[in-house]
């Protein structure tokens, strides 16, 4: 029952898309997936409202005051406790950060745009200074230009690891299917490859970013489930 919570205080830096697109691999290998939803806008809420995500998934809001009791009861049903965060830096920040098994800080792919994720891991270092809380994190690139990767993305890896910042090694691309599943509802592998530009290259993306993630958890809590290849609706 790991609990990965995606962290950034700088608006926009990709947590949402990131945790939903994780959520959408873990539920279609078979995985049950609780999304808490501790942003007030709400959008993860939204796109579950739309219907057709499988139902393994579930999604719960919560606030400051609920986050944990949400979390208990999520971790009660098993499976995977994804926390979707808003961009304060605040009380509930913390609690949710101190609930994580990981805390996944999706970070745009530019390093020069790191600073909110600079404040997630000063508090990251402050836990395990003063509390000696070691919280297990990464930094994960997001909206990555794919034209464009290979280089700019090895700068911005390179900084961040001059540093001594974890970062996961795949990166999550700016791709249209990560736009389009929030007014679409569904999984990435329930979007219709005839609408969606370039949707195996997004399934791809997000098969090797959840490999990756895994990796990082603690092996006991993790349940392995054999990855079946995607099913697209046209080829
Ligand atoms: N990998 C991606 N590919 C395409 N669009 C993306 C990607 N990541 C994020 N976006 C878009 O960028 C915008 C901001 O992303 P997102 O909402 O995930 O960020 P956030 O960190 O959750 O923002 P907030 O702090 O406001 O909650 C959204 O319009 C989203 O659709
Ligand atoms: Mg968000």
């Amino acid at each position: 029952m790991p609990v990965i919570t995606f962290a950034n205080t700088k608006g926009g830096a990709g947590k949402t898309t990131a945790a939903l697109i994780l959520a959408s691999e873990l539920a279609a290998r078979g995985n049950r997936v609780t999304i808490l939803d501790a942003d007030p806008r709400g959008w993860i809420s939204r796109w579950h409202a739309l219907g057709s995500a499988n139902g393994l998934l579930s999604v719960a809001q919560v606030t400051e005051e609920t986050i944990e009791a949400a979390t208990l009861r999520a971790k009660k049903r098993g499976g995977y406790i994804l926390i979707d965060l808003p961009s304060s830096q605040d009380a509930l920040l913390a609690k949710a950060v101190g609930l994580a098994d990981h805390v996944l800080i999706p970070v745009q792919g530019c390093a020069m745009d790191a600073q909110g994720g600079a404040e997630v891991l000063e508090l990251l270092k402050a836990l395990s200074d003063t509390c000696e809380v070691r919280i297990p994190h990464s930094v994960v690139l997001t909206r990555v230009n794919a034209a464009v990767t290979t280089r700019a993305l090895g700068a911005a890896k390179e900084f961040l690891g001059r540093r001594g910042i974890p970062t996961l090694s795949t990166a999550l691309a700016e791709r249209a299917a990560y736009r389009d599943i929030f007014d679409k509802g569904g999984l990435l592998h329930t979007l219709d490859s005839r609408e969606v530009s370039n949707l195996h290259k997004a399934i791809e993306n997000a098969v090797s970013l959840t490999d990756e993630v895994l990796a990082q958890l603690p092996q006991r809590s993790v349940r392995t489930v054999s990855r079946k290849a995607p099913v697209l609706k046209a080829a």
